[in-house]
């Protein structure tokens, strides 16, 4: 079977790239309106872009042409937190995707806990082992109307007590326990894993 992304409806090509492109890490991604209400949302277009600088990149879709909170939020402050999802923290974060308007603090709904971030306003998310302390760099309108992509840098991490953090920075990542997404409402976590070194 052969298939021309062209020649499909957007909404297949999505199932067949979320289907396909497996598993996803998810950014569950904290900001503040202007006027200070805090907002929680899941994604999973979301890629580490380069290490120098720390750029990762959001793909945030547009909801009848207007732009998701997160996006407004992380375009008028320029800040925003990553969270990493764990494991056990599978049905608040799901919670959190609801299209709750701006003034719902998605925090307080999942009874999550906000603590204060360093460099940034937008509160971390104290649930959440690893948490990117990051500032807009740039909001590209990718697809026009449609996704609006986020190009944020790292500026500060936060790792939990009870993970290591080897003297190169690295982190075993079965310690971490993340999760995962597939296609539709289907998640995973994180599998058996295979060393191989590359050749020199
Ligand atoms: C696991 C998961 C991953 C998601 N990934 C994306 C994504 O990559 N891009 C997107 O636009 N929406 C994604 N969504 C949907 C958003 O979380 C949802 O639209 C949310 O309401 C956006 O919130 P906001 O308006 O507060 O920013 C995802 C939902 C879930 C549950």
């Amino acid at each position: 079977m052969r298939i021309d992304p062209g020649e499909h409806e957007p909404l297949r090509v999505y199932h067949l790239m979320t289907s396909v492109i497996v598993p996803r890490p998810i950014a569950w991604v904290s900001t503040i309106s202007r006027d200070g209400v805090p907002n929680l949302a899941p994604f999973s277009f979301f890629s580490g872009l380069t290490a120098t600088p720390p750029l990762v990149t959001i793909a945030a879709g547009r909801r009848r042409g207007a732009r998701k909170d997160t996006t407004n939020n992380a375009s008028a402050t320029r800040e925003l937190v990553i969270n990493v999802v764990t494991e056990a923290l599978l049905e608040p974060m799901v919670q959190t995707s609801g299209e709750f308007p701006p003034e719902v603090d998605e925090i307080s709904l999942a009874k999550l806990t906000p603590l204060p971030s360093v460099k940034v306003r937008p509160p971390r998310i104290a649930e959440s082992p690893i948490q990117l302390e990051c500032r807009t760099r740039e909001i590209l309108e990718i697809s026009p109307g449609i996704v609006d992509l986020i190009v944020a840098e790292i500026v500060l991490v936060h790792v939990d007590d009870a993970i290591e953090v080897g003297a190169d920075l690295s982190i075993a990542t079965e310690s971490i326990r993340p999760l995962a997404r597939l296609g539709g409402p289907n998640y995973t976590t994180l599998g058996s894993i295979k060393k191989v070194e590359r050749p020199t």
